[in-house]
């Protein structure tokens, strides 16, 4: 089934809705006149008119379950979603990327994060070949070295056993690793402890640098470019620190793409774990680049995380969309975007653990979707990713959740909460799932009852949007499922407006100046090949420089 040609998928991309504006189709229309409709009643009344509104509006996908009752949704809002994403060709676009098809079409690469966890499967082929078995031997090379590491056994250049690992990478180089090393730490062993280097600030460098030893700490380099400025500077800066070859050899290890500029910088080869080019940063996880991970919480929950992913792209690719959580995540986030005009989205998981989730989703959702040219070549019309944030509830009750209730911008939000949790304080757990549920209660509702009798400042609209995703418990295989929602979730927002999920050309323009401006901050003379505001600030830079 899976051996379409990556060619006739490209020229199948490019051709079908050739004809016809997104903004023209006549499922756009239908939308935008629905939401006239919509848009006039209040979400308490939705649940009036239908008393089995919340069953209606939930969906199991296993592992994770999802209420989106609290949304200015009906089942004809769904039926006219669903119908834009077949007008769209979700169906086959979901079959290419299983079938590593040139979903990236600008960079002409298949994405191939799903065969990274294709459990028990024994082919996935990409052009022309089964990659199962590198992708099996990748994993074997993991779990080889993060037993060796956690039965410590494999010691440092003066025999000591290891006490530490440092992963040195940004974005999709870190933001995975560390986000799941946090959501599983009551998964992660107590003798090995995992730190990230990701900024360039020296601060952040001399912070760990205090707490390491240069004998008991394996360094991993996580750049699959292996050219990011800020991770080779913090390695470099490492390999004086460590001031021993034998030091290099013995304790930096690599995951890259691009295995010649590691072996150039003085890792072993023996110690370079490779990345496949069409494995894009921000979905590397299940990658090599989870190796920080696995040795931190050991083998056997890596797989478990790789497991639970796969179960949701199984539910991903056989699902009708109306009863699939990623699409139906996706095409919720559009209604509000597109339709409402929500320019921001919020992700609250009530799950202290999952405290980096945010910033992990941020990079996936903006980094992906942050787009305005579409697969045709045009400047889009309508609006892309909508801007994302968040943070561990219940901060956010002490901080902006006052704008959320009071304020007049429409931001759809996710909660996300565990049924059960690690902590032996079942009574906070319980105050903590409250908190969750009340939020979400109080921003539908509001205090419209009592609305009269209340000064207008004191009156709270309510009518304010939300999705509960429901777990468990925060396990390796939920989390797994959880990631791979989201990462389907930006995959269909993407193909909804035509938009490529897995390039990011944006980012370079900002890092290009960098060498030119750092050169003019190394030495006094003008540069004048920077333009005249960024000459005043290096200006301000020399005049006050070494001053405290
Ligand atoms: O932010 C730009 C980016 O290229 C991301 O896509 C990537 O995850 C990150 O920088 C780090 O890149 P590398 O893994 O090549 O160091």
């Amino acid at each position: 089934m899976c051996r379409l040609e990556a060619t006739a998928f490209s020229r199948f991309n490019c051709t079908t809705i050739l004809m016809t504006k997104l903004t023209k189709l006549n499922e756009w229309a239908v939308l935008t006149q629905h939401q006239q409709a919509i848009a006039k009643i209040h979400l308490h009344d939705l649940f009036e008119q239908n008393p089995t509104r919340f069953q209606d509006h939930t969906l199991d996908a296993g592992d994770l379950w999802l209420d989106y009752s609290k949304n200015h949704v009906t089942q004809q809002t769904v039926e006219h979603l669903c119908q834009l994403a077949h007008r769209l060709n979700l169906n086959e676009k979901i079959e290419q990327l299983f079938c590593a098809g040139m979903v990236n079409f600008t960079e002409k690469r298949a994405a191939l994060h799903t065969a990274l966890r294709n459990r028990n499967q024994q082919t996935f082929y990409y052009n022309n070949e089964n990659i199962m078995p590198e992708i099996s031997a990748n994993l074997n090379k993991m779990h080889a070295v993060s037993e060796q590491l956690r039965q410590g056994s494999y010691c440092g250049y003066t025999g000591k056993a290891i006490t530490d690992i440092v992963n040195i990478g940004i974005g999709g180089s870190d933001l995975g690793t560390s986000m799941a090393y946090e959501a599983l730490r009551p998964y992660a062993s107590k003798k090995l402890k995992l730190h990230f280097l990701a900024n360039i600030d020296g601060y952040e460098l001399e912070d760990k640098l205090a707490k390491l030893s240069p004998q008991t700490t394996v360094f991993i380099i996580a750049s699959k470019s292996f050219t990011t400025l800020e991770t080779l500077t913090n390695a470099t800066t490492i390999k004086q620190w460590l001031n021993d070859p034998k030091a290099i050899k013995k304790q930096f290890m690599a995951i890259t793409a691009k295995r010649q500029k590691a072996i150039d910088f003085g890792i072993d080869a023996n110690h370079i774990f490779a990345i496949n080019d069409c494995v894009g940063g921000r979905f590397s996880l299940w990658s090599a680049m989870g190796l920080p991970l696995a040795i931190a919480i050991g083998m056997k929950n890596f797989e478990d995380l790789l497991d639970g992913a796969y179960a949701m792209d199984q539910h991903f690719k056989s699902t009708d969309f109306n009863k699939n959580m990623p699409v139906m995540l996706a095409l919720i986030s559009i209604w509000y975007s597109n339709f409402f005009n929500a320019n921001t989205h919020a992700v609250l998981p009530y799950t202290q653990q999952l405290r980096l989730l945010p910033a992990f989703l941020q990079q996936l959702h903006m980094e992906s979707n942050g787009k305005q040219v579409n697969a045709h070549g045009e400047i889009v019309e309508h609006t892309t990713s909508p801007v994302l944030w968040g943070r561990a509830g219940s901060h956010g009750q002490h901080a902006f959740h006052q704008l959320l209730h009071q304020g007049k911008h429409l931001i759809p939000i996710d909660f996300i909460v565990a049924i059960n949790s690690h902590s032996q304080y079942k009574n906070h757990h319980k105050q903590l799932v409250a908190h969750c549920f009340s939020q979400s209660e109080a921003l539908m509702l509001g205090n419209n009852k009592q609305a009269t009798q209340l000064a207008t400042h004191k009156q709270i609209p309510g009518n304010k949007p939300s999705n509960t995703i429901i777990m468990k418990k925060l396990t390796p295989r939920t989390l797994g499922a959880l990631i791979a929602l989201y990462e389907h979730k930006v995959f269909v927002q993407s193909i909804i407006w035509e938009i490529n999920a897995f390039d990011q050309f944006g980012v370079d323009l900002g890092k290009s100046a960098t060498a030119k401006i750092l050169e003019a901050l190394e030495k006094k003379q003008k540069n004048n090949t920077v333009c005249q505001p960024t000459q005043g600030l290096i200006d301000y830079f020399h005049r006050y420089t070494h001053h405290s």
